[in-house]
């Protein structure tokens, strides 16, 4: 698939994988749309970006509000006539055990990583299938693909988008509608600082596994690369993408080294 000059819609472009690839993307002559909840850290990352001021727009969103999506949608199909690559990024994580995360916790990880990316895709659907062409990308992680201590939520939610995105692929692709799954290892962004605690409070402290990850400016002219070949699923990081073939040929192998994971 040819990026350049592609109407692309970023949730989580405020920050971190979402605003690398809003850089790597405005370099292409796309025409972008950034969202996120806070439209000044939005605007900083339209300032870091190249290309034309008029072909970079701002739509704050929130993926916790659910029923404000299909509106939100609507305004965004608007601002360039089209919606051609959706790239549901926006996002948080979680680090607490199963005994310590309340209840509500698991609901909004559920709301803001699943059903916020379901509501977009659903929303943009009937004009991409119009036009007979449309790209969902949908970042994951590795914890989609298998589950670790401390994510248990996290991992459910990401998981969840694994399920949804190839149903959705296997239903729309003879309409034109084509569907990547990006699972991400660790890569340097304040990710963790942000993810929620067990009573839904913020980290606030970064990770090491983050601290030494590839950076998001590489991760995003990889993810660009998968596009372009029209992947369907592709792990971008560095050797702890090795968890997932283990676990895929060795599951026996992988439990064991899972459990003896710091549960820290
Ligand atoms: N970095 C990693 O190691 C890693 C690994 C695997 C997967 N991922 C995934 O990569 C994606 C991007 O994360 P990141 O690493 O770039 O972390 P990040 O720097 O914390 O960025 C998260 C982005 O999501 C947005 N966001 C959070 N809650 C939101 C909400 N309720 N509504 C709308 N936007 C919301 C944030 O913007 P606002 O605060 O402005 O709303 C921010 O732009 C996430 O889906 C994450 O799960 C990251």
């Amino acid at each position: 698939m040819k990026i350049d000059g592609k109407v692309i819609w970023i949730t989580g472009a405020s920050s971190g994988i979402g605003e690398a690839l809003a850089i790597e993307l405005s370099k292409r002559n796309c025409k972008l749309i950034l969202s996120s909840r806070r439209e000044s850290a939005l605007l900083e990352s339209k300032a870091r970006c190249s290309g034309e001021d008029s072909n970079i727009a701002i739509l704050p969103v929130d993926l916790e509000k659910t029923q404000e999506l299909t509106e939100k949608a609507i305004e965004a199909e608007k601002i360039f006539g089209r919606i051609d690559i959706l790239i549901n990024n926006g996002g948080i994580s979680q680090r607490s055990l199963v005994l310590e995360t309340e209840l509500n916790v698991y609901s909004r990880l559920m709301t803001i990583n699943y059903l916020g990316a379901v509501a977009l895709s659903k929303a943009i659907l009937p004009g991409q299938i119009e036009r007979g062409e449309g790209f969902h990308v949908a970042i994951t992680s590795l914890v989609g693909k298998f589950g670790t201590p401390l994510r248990s939520g996290y991992s459910a939610s990401k998981h969840a988008l694994h399920g949804f995105y190839d149903s959705m692929r296997a239903e729309l692709h003879d309409q034109g509608i084509k569907a990547m799954l990006v699972c991400p290892g660790f890569i340097k962004t304040n990710v963790s600082v942000n993810a929620f605690v067990g009573d839904g409070s913020s980290q606030g402290t970064m990770d090491s596994a983050q601290e030494n990850g590839m950076e998001a400016s590489v991760f995003a002219k990889k993810m660009i690369a998968a596009m372009e070949a029209e992947k369907e699923e592709i792990c971008i990081g560095g050797k702890e993408k090795i968890g997932v073939l283990i676990k895929r040929f060795f599951p026996g192998l992988f439990s064991s080294m899972i459990k003896k994971a710091q549960v820290t």
